[in-house]
């Protein structure tokens, strides 16, 4: 469910002041009924009216990515090699990005709402597969556990890890700090080889996905990412 005046705003029908003012005037109609509340909620399949033609109920762009590597989390650079270069709905940003030699799931979208599962104090679980240059051991599980200092003095929140074998493991973390995954290794004598995000939230790397391949989101995925939002 989406308030009446985004929609309107994602038709580029004008910004979210204009939009309020237009559903306001009753120059909208959902399902052939006047609506003057802006914040009334509609759903992908409601038929809304701007002005006697037919808007679009669903502007929005959900996508699912695995990123290869050498590709940076952004839109345009002039040296580097963009993820939106992979896909061709060109207007979206990334829901949390990943570093340049990071892979996995990267979900885009021109959603802006979706924004606020980036904001710390929501606590989006992001699980990640790390393999290691050295040993990981017993103790290693019990210092994520506590929380890592990384940079000095910011300590992480608890994260969990799962080893898999001597030099691969599971971590999932709940923030999404600049570099933590490799900070928080580096804190504890460790390095990271390679990183690949396998979640973010419940939503899971489709593993038919080769890398550098992209699907959009099904109604189960983005419902569970809206959820999170109310
Ligand atoms: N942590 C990192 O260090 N890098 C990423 O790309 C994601 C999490």
């Amino acid at each position: 469910m989406k308030d009446l005046y985004y929609i309107l705003m994602y038709n580029r029908l004008g910004n979210a002041k204009q939009c309020k003012t237009f559903i306001r005037h009753g120059i909208v109609k959902v399902n052939d009924q006047t609506v003057t509340d802006p914040c009334y909620q509609v759903d992908d399949h409601d038929r809304i009216l701007f002005d006697g033609k037919k808007v679009n109920s669903q502007p929005f762009i959900y996508i699912m990515m695995n990123k290869p590597k050498d590709y940076i989390c952004a839109n345009h650079d002039k040296k580097e090699k963009c993820v939106t270069d992979l896909i061709s709905q060109k207007e979206c940003f990334c829901l949390g990005r990943l570093d340049k030699d990071t892979t996995g799931l990267l979900i885009l979208t021109n959603d802006k709402s979706l924004k606020k599962l980036l904001l710390p104090e929501n606590h989006i679980h992001k699980q990640y597969y790390v393999e290691t240059r050295k040993t990981l051991n017993q103790e290693n599980i019990r210092q994520f556990q506590e929380g890592i200092i990384i940079d000095k003095n910011i300590r992480c929140l608890p994260a969990k890890m799962d080893i898999c074998d001597d030099h691969h493991c599971f971590v999932t973390i709940e923030e999404g700090k600049y570099h933590q995954i490799k900070k928080m290794f580096l804190s504890v004598g460790n390095q990271v080889v390679s990183l690949k995000r396998i979640t973010f939230a419940a939503v899971c790397l489709d593993n038919t996905l080769k890398e550098g391949e992209s699907r959009n989101l099904t109604e189960l995925e983005k419902n569970s990412l809206r959820a999170l939002c109310r």
